[in-house]
C-alpha cells in the first residue's frame, strides 16, 4: 500500500511516523509532505526522507493520505482525494461532524465503520480522551451527564505552541519579560489559561463545543449533557481532565473499576495519581482518583490523562489505519 503523510514535519506528524514505526506498517512506497519543501528533514525506519509539497496529482498517486496539516490542507486536498477513491485518515477538525461521516475511536465504535467508508476524521485529542475513561462507564450504568475541566497541554496547539511555552520558560529563568504571545490567548509558562480556542457568540469556546459535540458523537448519546471548561497549562504533552459524572442507572465505585480495568486502551489505578509527565509518549489513557459523589449510586468523579500527540491523534490514526489493513485494505 503506498501512503502519503501531509503535515509529515509537525508534532502530530511526527508522532504518526513513529508510530507507524513502533507497529511495523511499512508501506510500499510512502510520501511526505507539508507546507514548504526541505531536503533530509523526517525520519522514517532511519533513513532520512525529503519533504515536498503536496498537489491534487502527486497524493492522487497514493492508495492512503493521512493528514497532519490543519484545516487549509484537509480542506483544500480531501475532497479531490474522496473524488478519485482513494482513503483519507485525517487529524484535522475539518470534516469531524459531517453527516455519515464516522468518527471512530477504534476501542469505543470500530463497528461503526461501512466498508463504503473512505474519509475517518480523528476526533478531537481532549475528547478521545475523555471518551475513553467515559466508555465504559457508559457501557455499565448508562451516563446521562458529564462536567469536564480540562488541564492541556502546550503541545496541543503544535510545535509554535511547545516552542511559545519553552521560550516563556526561558525568559522567566532569566528574568526577562515575556515574549509576545502569538500562540496562546496569553504567556503561559507560569500560568495557566481559560480559554482554548476563539471565543463563540454563546460564550463558549471552540474547543469546549468541540469536546462536547465530538464526546456526543464517539459516544453515540446525542443528547448527553455535557460542560466542558478547556484550560491551557504550562505541560509539555498529555492532557489531564477532571471529571464529574451522573449515571443513567445506580452503580459502585467497584463495578465501574472493574469496567476500567476491562477495557482495553485504558489503564485504572485504584489508588495514587497519575500525571502528564508518566504518561507522555504511551498510549493508553490513565484512570485514577475514582470516587463516588454522594450515596445515590449515580454521581461519581475521576481523573483522566492520556498523551494527546499520540491516542489522541497519531495512534488512533493509526489505529484506524491498521482496522482497515485487517480488512484487505482499503477499496479502490
Ligand atoms: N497537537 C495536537 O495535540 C493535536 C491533537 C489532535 C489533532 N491535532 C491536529 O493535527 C493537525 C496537525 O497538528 P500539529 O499539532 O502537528 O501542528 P504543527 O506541529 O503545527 O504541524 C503542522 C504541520 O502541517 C504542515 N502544514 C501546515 N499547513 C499546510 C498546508 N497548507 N499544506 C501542507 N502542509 C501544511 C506543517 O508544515 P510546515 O512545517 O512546512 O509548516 C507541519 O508539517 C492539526 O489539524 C491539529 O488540529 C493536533
Amino acid at each position: 500500500m503506498k501512503i502519503a503523510l501531509v503535515g509529515a514535519t509537525g508534532v502530530v506528524g511526527e508522532t504518526m511516523l513513529k508510530v507507524m514505526e513502533e507497529r511495523g506498517i511499512r508501506p510500499a512506497a510512502v510520501g511526505f509532505f507539508a507546507s514548504r519543501q526541505r531536503t533530509a528533514a523526517v525520519s522514517f525506519y532511519g533513513e532520512m526522507h525529503d519533504v515536498g509539497v503536496a498537489n491534487d496529482a502527486i497524493l492522487s498517486g497514493f492508495d492512503v493520505v493521512l493528514f497532519a496539516g490543519g484545516e487549509d490542507a484537509s480542506e483544500r486536498f480531501v475532497p479531490a482525494l474522496l473524488a478519485a477513491n482513494r482513503t483519507v485518515i485525517d487529524n484535522s477538525a475539518t470534516f469531524r461532524l459531517r453527516e455519515g461521516v464516522p468518527l471512530v475511536v477504534p476501542e469505543i465504535n470500530a463497528s461503526s465503520i461501512r466498508p463504503t467508508d473512505r474519509l475517518f476524521p480523528v476526533a478531537n485529542c481532549t475528547a478521545i480522551v475523555l471518551c475513553m475513561a467515559l466508555a465504559p462507564i457508559a457501557r455499565l450504568a448508562g451516563l446521562r451527564s458529564v462536567v469536564v475541566s480540562t488541564y492541556q497541554a502546550a503541545s496541543g496547539a503544535g510545535r509554535a505552541g511547545l516552542d511559545e511555552l519553552f521560550a516563556g520558560e526561558r525568559a522567566a529563568v532569566h528574568g526577562e519579560p515575556d515574549p509576545t504571545p502569538t500562540i496562546f490567548a496569553a504567556p503561559l509558562a507560569h500560568n495557566v489559561l481559560p480559554q482554548i480556542g476563539s471565543f463563540g457568540a454563546d460564550g463558549w469556546t471552540g474547543e469546549e463545543s468541540k469536546v462536547r459535540d465530538e464526546t456526543r458523537a464517539i459516544l453515540g448519546l446525542p443528547n448527553l449533557d455535557l460542560v466542558a471548561t478547556c484550560v491551557r497549562v504550562p505541560v509539555r504533552t498529555a492532557h489531564s481532565e477532571s471529571v464529574v459524572l451522573t449515571t443513567e442507572r445506580p452503580t459502585t465505585v467497584g463495578d465501574i473499576a472493574t469496567s476500567l480495568l476491562e477495557s482495553p486502551g485504558v489503564v485504572y489505578h485504584e489508588t495514587g495519581i497519575v500525571t502528564p509527565r508518566e504518561v507522555e509518549g504511551t498510549d493508553d489513557v490513565h484512570v485514577a482518583r475514582l470516587r463516588a459523589l454522594d450515596a445515590s449510586g449515580t454521581r461519581f468523579a475521576l481523573w483522566a490523562v492520556g498523551d494527546q500527540l499520540r491516542k489522541g491523534a497519531a495512534t488512533n490514526a493509526v489505529q484506524i489505519l491498521e482496522l482497515m489493513l485487517s480488512r484487505g485494505g482499503p477499496r479502490g
